[in-house]
């Protein structure tokens, strides 16, 4: 089994699908294209969750997307070409995982995609492009939701899906119970917790300046942790201070970011994986954004989107959610486990 990373949410997602592979007796190899590469952004969640150094970094880092994409083509063919035929897994929507899905297809290994069926429906994202790509590649689809099942359904894949639940949900709810039972939340005041990335966020100025006037007009002091993407394009925006209750600090590893979600009144992000775990930890979201994949977060008014909006939402962040309405729509933090009975299953019927 040869599983195929390179940015921080698959670190995340690696985690528990290498835990239950080795406690399964499955020999994993790990591959590292390289395109996250500073220390909080990749080494840092190898450490906090015990995986092991990958076998392969293919250290391709950051340039334009097709030049990031050729060298991991390129750097995956090596690395795969000598492989046996068993499963190359590659997960949710980055460069990484396209490039990855793309080799192996034309290499004819078998291929499962976790986090299938997502849709945003928004064709401008090269995540929704890569995550299209990958679906439509792989001979085994690992579906986190009910909603991606049917999705996957509707384009004609349901012979190949799996449901499995959401892997996120496992590392996010085991965290929360350790946060929790260390007393680890940290209690200094309300304030919301928010992150930006997204490039149709970031690389607009007039529109990260716009989000950055939206978060000024918050009515809570605003914790904005800064992927080095954002930090790197404030300058370009002619941003060169932000309003005075939005503190800019550095990403967060995976515990400490738990923590601040419990501590926080609600969460503001352009982030999938965020959006989630907002709503795993019961704290009101706000997503910058026009859509979501994650549609189950909608419901009982967990997540809210931007929209076309310029200002801060009235009401936000929302008192008296009802928490128990929410419900299990990622799964019940065992689907690592369903993972790897699904990939066996799929390699018996490859066989
Ligand atoms: C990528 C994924 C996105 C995912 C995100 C998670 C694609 C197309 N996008 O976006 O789906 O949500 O990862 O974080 O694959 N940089 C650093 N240090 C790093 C990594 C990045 O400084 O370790 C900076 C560089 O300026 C780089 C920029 O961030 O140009 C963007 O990095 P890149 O990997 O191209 O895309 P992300 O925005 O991280």
């Amino acid at each position: 089994m040869t599983s195929v990373v390179g940015a921080r949410p698959q670190f995340v997602k690696l985690a528990p699908v290498h835990s239950a592979l080795v406690a399964a007796g499955h020999e994993h190899r790990i591959v590292h294209t390289g395109q996250h590469y500073d220390h909080d952004m990749s080494d840092q969640f190898f450490a906090e969750f015990g995986i092991p150094q990958p076998d392969v970094n293919l250290g391709v880092g950051s340039s334009s997307h097709a030049k990031q994409t050729a060298a991991m083509l390129t750097g995956i063919e090596d690395v795969l070409s000598g492989a046996r035929g068993d499963w190359v897994l590659v997960y949710g929507d980055t460069n990484s995982t396209l490039a990855a899905a793309l080799v192996a297809a034309r290499l004819m290994q078998p291929l499962a995609h976790l986090e299938a069926g997502l849709r945003s429906f928004n064709r401008a994202m090269p995540e929704e492009q890569n995550r299209i790509v990958a679906d439509h590649l792989s001979d085994l689809l690992l579906a986190p939701t009910g909603s991606a099942m049917e999705q996957l359904a509707r384009e004609g894949l349901a012979a190949k899906s799996a449901m499995v639940g959401d892997v996120m949900a496992d590392v996010c709810l085991s965290v929360r119970d350790s946060v929790v039972a260390a007393g680890d939340v940290p209690s200094h005041g309300p304030y919301l917790l928010a992150t930006i990335h997204r490039q149709e966020n970031t690389d607009d100025p007039a529109r990260l300046r716009m989000l950055v006037d939206v978060l000024g007009r918050s009515p809570l002091p605003v914790r904005l942790h800064a992927h080095p993407r954002l930090t790197a394009k404030f300058e370009h925006a002619g941003i060169s201070s932000l309003p005075g209750n939005v503190a800019v600090l550095p990403p967060l590893g995976y515990r400490d970011l738990v923590a601040a979600v419990l501590g926080s009144a609600g969460v503001v992000t352009d982030s999938g994986g965020l959006q989630k775990e907002a709503f795993l930890l019961a704290r009101p979201c706000l997503t910058l954004r026009n859509e979501t994949e994650w549609t189950e977060t909608l419901e009982g008014g967990w997540n809210r989107l931007l929209g076309g909006d310029t200002t801060f939402p009235a009401g936000f962040p929302d008192a008296g959610l009802d928490a128990a309405s929410r419900g299990e729509p990622f799964g019940d933090g065992r689907a690592a486990h369903r993972v790897v009975e699904a990939l066996a299953r799929g390699a018996r019927r490859h066989a």
